[in-house]
């Protein structure tokens, strides 16, 4: 389905919101992809325009408020009025809580979780203009790790459990207005970066994990969203879980 939408993924640089920004601009939308990398950014633009889509590069991390507020600018400057936002960007360190350096938890609240709120902040208004005449979601992905208790993962799945939360929050506040709110929990995902920064046996491990489950591969994800945002204005998906067959 053809969709006129004005969207912005964050964390789009790779994985799962590149994969989402690909595939709302294959469905017509215009698409503001926002990440660190510029470079990384450049290139999903670019295999955005190759395939005839419109993408705008926005530079910027999710931590620093004054970032997203020029992000916001910008967006609100070259493509108007959001009506689209998903709140994807993310990291993920496995530091124990007893031993692990404090500043590993400070880093991971702050992306994940101060992140989504300094976005939201910042698009909400756009998002309420949009709400009052067209479709309009707002789509933050958490993680199946908020729901489980694994050691080395408190700060993680603390901080996805609080995005999830705040995202049921956000959903009793805003639909009133006509904002569809949707917390997506994926489980293990394949064509990520997410476990770049672990120690290389982790990693091993992960990897290890990927394929033999298999894990779900990002396309699979960004098919998830575009459902989410092509149903009829009346209708919300309010929470999604999406995992491998054989993941428990
Ligand atoms: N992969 C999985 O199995 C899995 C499972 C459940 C949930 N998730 C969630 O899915 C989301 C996407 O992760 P992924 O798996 O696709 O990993 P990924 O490939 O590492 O993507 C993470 C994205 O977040 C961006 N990012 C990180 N810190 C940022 C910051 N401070 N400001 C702006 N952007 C920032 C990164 O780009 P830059 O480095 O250029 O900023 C990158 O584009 C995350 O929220 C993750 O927790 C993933």
């Amino acid at each position: 389905m053809s969709t006129s939408r004005i969207a912005l993924v964050t964390g789009a640089a790779s994985g799962i919101g590149a994969a989402i920004a690909t595939r709302l601009a294959a469905d017509g939308a215009a698409v503001a992809l926002l990440a660190r990398r510029r470079d990384r950014l450049e290139k999903v633009a670019g295999q955005i325009a190759e395939a005839g889509g419109t993408a705008l590069v926005v530079p910027a991390d999710v931590t620093s408020e004054e970032s997203v507020v020029e992000a916001a600018a910008l967006v609100q400057d070259r493509l108007g009025d959001l009506d689209l936002l998903v709140n994807n960007a993310g990291v993920m360190q496995l530091v124990p809580f007893a031993d692990g350096p404090a500043d590993a938890w400070r880093r991971t609240v702050d992306v994940n979780l101060n992140g989504v709120v300094n976005v939201t902040h910042a698009f909400l208004p756009a998002l309420r203009r949009s709400a009052s005449t067209r479709t309009t979601d707002l789509i933050n992905v958490s993680s199946l790790a908020g729901q489980r208790i694994n050691a080395a993962m408190s700060a993680y799945g603390a901080s996805k459990a609080a995005v999830s939360h705040l995202t049921r929050t956000l959903r009793a506040e805003l639909s009133a207005e006509g904002i569809r709110v949707t917390d997506v929990q994926p489980g293990l995902i394949d064509g990520t970066e997410l476990a770049a920064d672990l120690p290389a046996e982790v990693q091993t491990m992960v990897d290890g994990l990927r394929t033999d489950l298999p894990a779900v591969p990002v396309r699979e994800v960004a098919e998830l969203i575009a459902y989410v945002v092509t149903r009829p204005r009346w209708v919300n998906l309010p929470s999604l879980v999406i995992q491998p067959t054989k993941e428990a």
